[in-house]
């Protein structure tokens, strides 16, 4: 696993920011600066790394795992769901097919934390148009996922909880494709529990945006990389669970609670990210790549801004 003297050296290193000569300026979402190649997309996964709809800077490696990791449970899960991905010309940047994205982000969630921990707790029973049962206990595990759709905000909104009954009612997707999106998420959840258990991890709970390629249903963006889900310590589980300790967790959850314990919770200027916060970002996105794949991450030798171009070149998207 990657050392501290050698992640410190990298702090310099990160992509902020691509910039590609030769193709039109991208549109840049918090994370991926998305290339209009017609009927493709070159994704370029940045190190950004953003928390409550934040960009809070850079962190060493981020965009290479998120891909790595997104690239490894899109060719394991293909024969469960079609997905996006085309080719994967460098290590922060995915050749996509471009779909047509359903307006809703899907989310599954087999345990109750996060948010959604935080709405029950302040006593909403009614939400997602299901009927949580009173009694549970923070990080309690629910028999059978649940699915917890969104709208898929604006850039600079949230995202506002949807019913599946909202999902069709408000027309964001006809019911028969709706019906085949809920199938798909909970098989894609399933394949993706039952892999990160042979791992020792717990798969949280996750999000998946869908799109349409003509009247095919893929799945787009990222899948089950950490930045899209929550990831605990298996073995860990049951013991801090009754006890009422915090799980040990292996995602994006880390930067939430640094951010919480300094004040900032998405209002007002978020605290700037020490190298001490940003290295052990950085390692903990690398454990999980490395537990998850089984294969040790390759870290960068030349500065990726650089490398990118160089692939892009190789590849002839340049
Ligand atoms: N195959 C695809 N076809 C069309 N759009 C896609 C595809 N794959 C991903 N996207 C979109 O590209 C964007 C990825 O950028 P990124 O992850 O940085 O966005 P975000 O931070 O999640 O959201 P925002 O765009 O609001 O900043 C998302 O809006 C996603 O829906
Ligand atoms: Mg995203």
């Amino acid at each position: 696993m990657a050392n501290r003297k050698k992640l410190s050296e990298l702090l310099g290193h990160t992509l902020q920011r691509s910039q590609l000569p030769g193709l039109p300026e991208p549109v840049r979402g918090k994370v991926r600066d998305i290339y209009d190649l017609g009927d493709r997309l070159l994704l370029v996964t940045s190190d950004r790394i953003s928390a409550f709809d934040v960009v809070l800077g850079t962190v060493p490696c981020k965009g290479q795992v998120l891909n790595a990791v997104a690239v490894h449970w899109f060719e394991r899960t293909k024969d469960v769901v079609a997905n996006h991905l085309l080719d994967w010309p460098d290590p922060n940047a995915l050749l996509v097919r471009k779909l047509k994205p359903l307006p809703v982000e899907v989310v599954l969630r087999r345990y109750i934390t996060g948010s959604l921990w935080r709405e029950y707790q302040s006593g909403t029973r009614q939400i997602y148009g299901l009927t949580l049962p009173d009694g549970l206990k923070p990080d309690q595990r629910f028999d059978t996922p649940i699915l917890t759709p969104t709208t898929k905000a604006e850039q600079g909104d949230h995202d506002a909880p949807l019913s599946s009954e909202e999902v069709v009612s408000r027309k964001l997707v006809e019911p028969e494709l709706w019906q085949k999106v809920q199938q798909a998420a909970f098989a894609l959840f399933a394949r993706g529990e039952a892999e990160a258990l042979e791992r020792g991890l717990i798969l949280v709970d996750t999000k998946y945006e869908f799109g349409l390629d003509g009247d095919q249903l893929k799945v787009m963006d990222e899948i089950h990389t950490p930045d899209s889900s929550r990831f605990w310590e298996s073995s860990e589980y049951q013991a801090r669970f009754e006890q009422g300790k915090s799980q040990k967790m292996l995602d994006k959850e880390n930067i939430r609670q640094w951010l919480i314990e300094r004040g900032f919770s998405g209002e007002g200027t978020p605290p700037e990210l020490s190298e001490e916060i940003r290295i052990s970002l950085a390692s903990t996105y690398l454990d999980l790549q490395q537990r998850l794949t089984g294969t040790e991450p390759t870290l960068p030798v030349d500065p990726p801004a650089e490398r990118l171009i160089k692939n892009l070149r190789a590849k002839g998207i340049l």
